[in-house]
């Protein structure tokens, strides 16, 4: 029908730049895995943004195919989304030129997650200072309305709609479509040491984590030190942060009345969680196996998803070519 409200259209990333853990998983990856609405649900790997802090070939090559095989293990359909990879859109980058050209500087300088990563010891390069719009390109080229993302990106989704509303104004037009985020619903999991889980911070349990390298990590995982017998605080414990992302709630009051009736060890929480870490990823370990058995599929997903991206990338950029006076 002519006048149905359109169809809300998606859009997200993950970085290539390392093995996905928890804490991406169910800050990034579950959320887009979710929200499958056929061609209105555009989901790639970032792998043009992975080179502003990776310079090796052959790691950026396998850790695209590496976040590939997770999304699709974990549960993303390319029968109802389309999975690509950005670097199979260079329009991208013609796009990101566009945008610097009217961004102010001040926009770039007060994004948290370049002083962040500038703060963990990163020697910065020029596309780290200028990621945002490369960003804001990945957003707004497919003329995406939400962008499901984790705390952290909110302010680059910010900058994103700032930049497109800039555009637009200065060129008299409305070649890109304002976009909002949508928060996670998990925006914080913990490491092993009770800090953030991060892959730089070494705390991460990675998705496929499995047998006795699981188990040590989940061994390992940092607690107070009252005794077995002393009542405990479940919401003040590292293990059961992590047990509440797993377990059905009926388990869940289950092990806070054990922390509180005490008698009850961070040994016995620590073998239930890694109980129901084993019942909720074995599925998607499976399915790793079984892809992994047929790289040329992956391959495949990629192709095309990367042909339907580029096709609506290119109008994208006509439009914005148009108004800019370059076409
Ligand atoms: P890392 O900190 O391991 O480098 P990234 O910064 O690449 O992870 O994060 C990729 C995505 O995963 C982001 O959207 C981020 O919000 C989410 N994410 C990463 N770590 C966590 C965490 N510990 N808790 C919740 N979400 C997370
Ligand atoms: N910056 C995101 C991250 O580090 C990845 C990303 C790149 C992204 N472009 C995006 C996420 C566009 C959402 C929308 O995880």
């Amino acid at each position: 029908m002519e006048n149905e409200k359109k169809q809300e259209r998606y859009l997200s990333g993950i970085q290539p730049s390392g093995q996905l853990h928890i804490g991406n998983y169910f800050g990034a990856i579950k959320q887009h895995v979710e929200n499958q609405h056929g061609d209105d649900s555009l989901y790639f790997i970032a792998n043009y943004h992975a080179l502003t802090t990776i310079n090796d070939a052959e790691t950026v090559r396998n850790y695209t195919f590496e976040a590939t095989l997770t999304y699709l293990a974990c549960g993303l359909d390319p029968k109802n989304s389309i999975l690509f990879k950005q670097s199979d859109i260079p329009e991208l980058n013609t796009m990101t030129w566009l945008l610097l050209c009217i961004t102010p500087m001040y926009l770039l300088e007060k994004s948290v997650s370049y002083k962040d990563k500038i703060a963990k010891g990163l020697t910065p390069n020029a596309g780290l200072f200028t990621y945002p719009a490369l960003m804001a390109s990945d957003i707004l080229a497919y003329d995406s309305n939400v962008v499901p993302v984790g705390k952290d990106q909110v302010q680059h989704v910010e900058i994103t709609r700032d930049m497109a509303d800039k555009f637009n104004k200065t060129f008299d037009s409305e070649v890109f479509v304002l976009p909002t985020y949508k928060l996670s619903t998990t925006p914080y999991v913990p490491g092993i040491d009770g800090a953030k889980m991060s892959k730089s911070y070494n705390n991460y349990i990675g998705i496929f984590d499995e047998g006795n390298e699981l188990k040590k990590k989940v061994m390992s995982i940092v607690t107070s030190s009252e005794a077995l017998e002393d009542p405990k605080d479940p919401d003040n414990c590292n293990v059961f942060a992590l047990y509440k992302l797993f377990a059905s709630e009926e388990k869940i009051n289950e092990m806070a009345e054990n922390y509180r009736k005490g008698g009850y060890g961070f040994g016995h929480a620590k073998k239930e969680l890694l109980n129901v870490i084993n019942e909720k990823f074995e599925p998607f370990r499976e399915k790793r196996r079984e892809l992994l058995a047929n790289p040329d599929f992956i391959n495949d997903v990629l192709n095309e998803g990367g042909k339907k991206a580029k096709s609506i990338a290119e109008q994208t950029l006509q439009r914005a070519l148009i108004a800019s006076g370059l076409d």
